[in-house]
């Protein structure tokens, strides 16, 4: 993978808007892999502004989350379909219709994966996925252990992860047991792969992705599988790469 090594998140944030804002200009139907969390909201922030200021067309733009929660209320203020429409469909302008999560209802999970992995395919793919990675080195909520050609399903979210998300809940119990996440197979099928950290909690994570064995045990390393990955790190997240 290529690493840029940048300032601070806001930095990341002009250097991911400015290459999706390129890519809507070539192609005004893009379709763009959404991670949700912390790590991409300066994106999301630098990307609105982009399109604002320069009034780029962006009623076309595709747009597919990487995961969803199992079981939270429809509706739910962090259920990711939530988080999606007002992070990144209302301050974007992005059609709502064409802005996709997987449908973390228990009553149709059983498909659920399935339609979303058909659903990516009739739109043509994921032309730029952006990710954030765990501390755990999980990318979508892609656990160690799973398998680095796994589709979209449904998984079991790790303590470590539950007590990382916590912060978004009234209570850390509060936080789903379950999920369902684009596989890793799903992943690296996007055209080009950009994987932003930031804070010296990544940086095991993030040296073991760009410079450890490709493992399952470290879903992030899968991106050395990929032809075309970009890693923006600040230098707290780039500490322990050699
Ligand atoms: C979010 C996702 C996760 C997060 C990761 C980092 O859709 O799939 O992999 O990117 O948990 O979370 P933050 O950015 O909150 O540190």
């Amino acid at each position: 993978a290529e690493v840029v090594v940048v300032e601070d998140e806001q930095a990341a944030g002009e250097l991911v808007a400015g290459s999706i804002v390129s890519l809507i200009r070539q192609k005004p139907d893009a379709v763009l892999g959404l991670a949700t969390g912390s790590t991409p909201l300066a994106s999301y922030r630098a990307l609105a502004s982009r399109i604002a200021a320069e009034a780029i067309d962006v009623r076309g733009v595709r747009g597919f989350a990487l995961d969803e929660y199992v079981g939270l209320p429809v509706g739910h203020p962090e259920s990711y379909r939530a988080v999606i429409t007002r992070e990144v469909v209302e301050p974007l302008g992005l059609t709502p219709e064409l802005v996709r999560v997987p449908n973390g209802d228990p009553a149709t999970i059983e498909h659920a994966g399935a339609d979303y992995e058909a659903a990516i395919t009739a739109a043509g793919g994921v032309d730029l996925q952006i990710l954030g990675i765990g501390r755990t080195g999980h990318i979508g909520f892609n656990e160690p252990g799973s398998s680095l050609a796994s589709l979209t399903r449904v998984k079991t979210l790790t303590e470590p992860t539950r007590v990382d998300n916590a912060r978004f809940f009234d209570s850390p119990e509060d936080v789903p047991m379950h999920c369902i996440t684009q596989g890793i197979g799903t992943i690296l099928r996007a055209r080009h792969l950009v994987l932003l950290a930031f804070g010296e909690a990544k940086a095991e994570a993030v040296a073991a992705a760009v410079e450890g064995g490709v493992s399952a045990s470290q879903p992030g390393s899968a991106i050395q599988l990929h032809p075309h990955a970009t890693v923006i790190v600040d230098a707290a997240a780039a500490s322990r790469l050699a």
